[in-house]
């Protein structure tokens, strides 16, 4: 089978090959609302069938969500790729902790507030971190943000990822989540950079394609 790959079609769907698991999944949310973790998504607890090669929705307008059913054909919409090209790496604001440093992209923010709650955040808690139990809470909060504008690095600067195979996951009325490193490439054959955790806009409202910006929240979008 072909390797895991995304490619951004200029004005259409993603186009996905490597035969790349298909699952929804969703925030569990504490009783105050704060996001704890992910869950199998309500609508498809099971998962979607795909097959090695399929379309995903990057315009909003499908009626087969998350699959492409050529309505960005039929209507205007914003199909440019204008996030920057330049490594995410040249963006990171470090915060240094004990033996261990977060660094944060906030270009790449889809805005699901796992990095705090109502006692604390990761930034503060970065410089708690030689604190066993913090440095846990950290771990989990950073990891478990879906787009990866927060990361932590060790003390010899390797990223502290959690080993995702490649799959993706349409959160509910929000992004594709991408994880595993699937390679990506936009519609004129360049190469765009992977990462471990992305969000693509499904929606066609972010301000920064391919990538999630948390447009999906004021525009409702609505997608299963
Ligand atoms: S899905 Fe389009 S901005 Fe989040």
């Amino acid at each position: 089978m072909a390797e895991a790959h995304i490619r951004i079609t200029a004005g259409g769907p993603y186009i996905v090959t490597g035969g790349v698991p298909l699952s929804g999944r969703q925030p569990s949310v504490s009783t105050h609302g704060e996001p704890l973790d992910w869950e199998p998504a309500e609508a498809n607890p099971d998962g979607y069938a795909f097959e090695e090669r399929y379309l995903l929705c990057r315009c909003g307008g499908s009626k087969t969500k998350p699959l492409c059913d050529a309505t960005h054909a039929t209507f205007e919409w914003e199909r440019a790729l204008t996030a920057s090209r330049e490594p995410s790496a040249s963006r990171r604001e470090r915060v240094e902790g004990d033996g261990i440093a977060l660094t944060d992209d906030t270009t790449l923010c889809s805005d699901y507030g796992f990095c705090g709650n109502r006692f604390t955040s990761v930034w503060d808690m970065a410089g708690e971190a030689s604190d066993p139990e913090v440095r846990a809470k950290l771990l989990r909060m950073v990891q478990s943000c879906p787009s990866g504008r927060i990361q932590l690095e060790d003390a010899e600067g390797n990223a502290i990822e959690p080993a995702f195979r490649p799959s993706i996951a349409p959160i509910p009325d929000g992004p594709l989540w991408v994880r595993g490193g699937i390679t990506m490439e936009a519609g004129d054959g360049t190469p765009l950079e992977s990462r471990n955790r992305m969000t693509l806009c499904r929606c066609g409202q972010s301000q920064n394609k391919p990538f999630c910006d948390g447009a999906h929240k004021s525009h409702e979008f609505h997608a299963p």
